[in-house]
């Protein structure tokens, strides 16, 4: 048991067809949440923490709560920054015992984003520490990525081969259709398969991540609706997708929305339901059940990953 890199859970990962999931985390009840399914399940387990999380959350604490699931769960976890959006937060990832970070420059030109990509990858790797970086956007929210629009945003096939070449980056985050949040597609779910299986043919042993990989489960979605929650339209990436994307050289997928969501539901219901609670005992724990099962339903029948540890 040990905080581990995310090398060898992805090199694994890529050569056997399944994926790792990278839940994000904000506090102890998720952590406690997705590291109870991941040992059920006896799966490889990547935490995540953003920028976002850090200043909601403070460092310290994430840090000593992830080591306390490692030594209370006897998992090896890899503790990853999630869209580090310069060298500094990487840096003081790397210092403070993160075992991997992503630099995301996917906002800059190619050039820029690579020589970011460089000056992480050159530190982190002196420290033992592995990389992510991105390449393309990830579509926006409004809309729909028209189909002339696509090679300006999605992921390159070809610059994706000498991006990876010229930075040494360990993985690499594409940029296929997907995009963060709930509202991810206005009408039929699209992920453009063609551009992936391209990239994966050019990089077969870079390990790739698909960010905005929630699906947005219905259940969760209603659950919020009914009980007094406005959250309509609210579409995700199928889970059909997800599986299919694991197929061609995904092998890290990232999940938040879907954390947020499940815990979001079960608070709803038990506030309507129990009236008189005011202990958050009483809804946090129903709220971290509801991510476990969540979880391990993610890691048996989505990524394939059950028993891959
Ligand atoms: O990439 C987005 C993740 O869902 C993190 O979201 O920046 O609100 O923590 P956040
Ligand atoms: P979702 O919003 O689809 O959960 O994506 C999370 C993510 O990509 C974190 O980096
Ligand atoms: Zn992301």
């Amino acid at each position: 048991m040990a905080l581990v890199t995310t090398k060898d859970m992805l090199t694994k990962a890529l050569s056997q067809d399944y994926a790792v999931g990278a839940f994000n985390v904000n506090n102890m009840e998720i952590i406690q949440g997705i590291v109870d399914a991941a040992g059920a399940e006896n799966a490889p387990l990547i935490l995540q923490v953003s920028a976002g999380a850090r200043k909601y959350a403070k460092p310290a604490y994430l840090i000593k709560l992830v080591e306390a699931a490692i030594e209370d769960t006897g998992l090896d976890i890899a503790l990853h920054l999630d869209h580090g959006e310069d060298f500094d937060i990487c840096k003081k990832c790397v210092d403070d015992g993160f075992t991997s970070v992503m630099i995301d420059g996917s906002k800059h030109p190619f050039e820029e984003n690579i020589a970011l990509t460089k000056q992480v990858v050159e530190y982190a790797h002196a420290h033992g520490v592995v990389v992510e970086a991105e390449l393309g956007k990830l579509a926006g929210v409004e809309d729909n990525i028209k189909v002339d629009a696509r090679s300006a945003t999605f992921t390159d096939p070809q610059e994706a081969a000498e991006f990876v070449e010229k930075t040494g980056v360990d993985s690499l985050a594409i940029a296929i259709g997907t995009s963060h949040g709930a509202y991810k597609f206005k009408g039929d779910p699209y992920l453009d398969f063609d551009r992936l299986r391209e990239i994966h043919k050019l990089i077969p042993n870079t390990p790739l991540v698909l960010h905005g990989a929630s699906t947005v489960l219905p259940e969760f979605v209603n659950l919020c609706n009914k009980y007094g929650g406005d959250i309509p339209g609210a579409q995700g990436v199928p889970e059909e997708m997800i599986s299919e994307a694991v197929k061609y050289g995904v092998c890290k997928v990232n999940i938040d929305t879907d954390l947020r969501l499940a815990m979001t539901a079960e608070i709803r219901k038990h506030f309507i339901e129990n009236p008189a609670d005011f202990d958050p005992r009483k809804y946090l724990g129903p709220a971290r059940t509801a991510i476990t099962n969540m979880v391990a339903h993610k890691i048996k029948n989505v990524l394939n990953a059950s028993n891959k540890r």
